[in-house]
């Protein structure tokens, strides 16, 4: 099982509603495993087996071949949501070779970087006090997000997601800092690149991106032995990513309709639908992170993201959850993106990241043949917004800043 933050392992947090730290807690070090005496904190059973990571990583040879020939006609052609018709589907392309981080001796790689396989985590919810371990975790996800800006900035009509992935891998080992997907359970890349349909775990291939996509990038890295996770998405083609009263995090000013002249109705159409969801997507991981705090419950994110995705008429994808992270990629706490029962109190020091996942129709979904990729069943466009967040005495920090 690639992701220790899979469906089943979160139906078993129990409920632990008054959730402190207690007589019976133990705080050692820096990121120091809170235990209790009463095993509340406790909530989470073993971690998950691993699958071979072989299948991933047999694909990842430049021989011409594609990475599968998932076709997706049945969906599409069953498909009622607008555009869907309209579009091509994307397919695998094929990859270049595996890159690896030979030539880069000061890089120093996770447990998992030369075996593929991560090592079992424990069940525990690590707490973090402001020590230096904490610092290198601002240090990890501040850098992801520099290099996560980085490849937004790269993704143009034409570039492949292979080309950004490059973008993202040389970044990353110039900065002294592993590329935490690559090889994780045999994940070929460095990054995710995930486009359109596509919702999350994307490999990046040689298909050239087109005006119109909507493409998510998930860049994670490893330095001083923890890891960053953040991703966003982008309209590939559009001038400006805006919310409705102008502002632009992107640093594009603010176009308004100038930005159709003289382009195709169908080319509007598209754009004005891509940036709705991606808006309303990068909404629902803010209206999470806003509505939280200490003391707060971890219930209280996935109902956010579900009021963000009801109010839009959005679905919120199910199957994939945020999670703890530390000097694990995944771990727990596994972090829901829709309404749930999941009653964990959250409590300073605690570091953890949201990541939802919209689509425009139903979030069921599908594994490409390469075991990597999802996408979803109905064709529908799909938007992820990633943060690693930490609980403070006073609020919420967000980590993944630039
Ligand atoms: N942010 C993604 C996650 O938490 C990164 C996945 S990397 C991959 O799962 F290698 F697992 F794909
Ligand atoms: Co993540």
């Amino acid at each position: 099982m690639r992701h220790s933050y899979l469906p089943f392992l979160l139906s078993r947090i129990r409920s632990s509603t008054s959730l402190t730290p207690t007589a019976g807690t133990l705080r050692s070090r820096s990121s120091s495993r809170l235990y209790s005496s009463s095993g509340y904190l406790s909530t989470l059973s073993s971690s998950t087996p691993l699958s071979s990571p072989a299948s991933a990583a047999d694909a990842t040879a430049f021989d011409g071949k594609f990475t599968s020939f998932q076709s997706y006609s049945n969906a599409i052609s069953s498909s009622s949501l607008p555009g869907v018709k309209q579009r091509h589907p994307v397919r695998p392309f094929p990859l270049t070779p595996k890159k690896t981080i030979a030539g880069w001796p000061d890089i120093v790689p996770p447990p998992y970087g030369e075996t593929g396989i991560p090592p079992n985590h424990d069940d525990t919810i690590l707490i973090f006090s402001e020590d230096q371990n904490l610092a290198n975790m601002r240090h990890a996800a501040k850098l992801a997000r520099q290099v996560l800006d980085h490849a937004c900035s790269v993704a143009k009509p034409g570039v492949t997601t292979d080309e950004v992935d490059t973008a993202v891998h040389e970044a990353l080992l110039n900065a002294g800092a592993y590329p935490s997907p690559l090889n994780y359970v045999g994940f070929p890349k460095s990054l995710c690149s995930s486009i359109n349909e596509v919702i999350c775990h994307g490999i990046p291939d040689t298909r050239p991106l087109e005006f119109g996509d909507i493409v998510s990038f998930d860049v994670s890295c490893f330095i001083n032995g923890v890891h960053g996770d953040n991703c966003a998405t982008i309209v590939v083609g559009d001038e400006q990513e805006m919310d409705e009263i102008g502002t632009d995090w992107r640093d594009v000013p603010y176009l308004g309709s100038k930005f159709f002249d003289g382009r195709p109705e169908e080319d509007e159409a598209r754009i004005r639908s891509a940036r709705r969801l991606v808006h309303a997507t990068r909404e629902s991981v803010y209206e999470a992170i806003n509505c939280i705090g200490p003391g707060s419950c971890l219930t209280d994110v996935g109902a956010a993201i579900q009021d963000v995705a009801d109010s839009y008429g959005y679905s919120t994808v199910e199957k994939y959850r945020g999670h703890g992270i530390g000097a694990d990629f995944h771990r727990p706490p596994f972090v829901k993106h829709y309404r749930n029962y999941d009653k964990l109190e959250l409590v300073p020091g605690m570091v953890f990241t949201i990541e939802p996942m919209l689509v425009e129709g139903a979030g069921d979904c599908f594994e490409w043949s390469d075991k990597w990729t999802v996408a979803t069943s109905d064709g529908g466009m799909a938007a992820q917004f990633e943060h690693t967040i930490l609980i403070k005495e006073d609020g919420v920090e967000i980590l993944t800043v630039p």
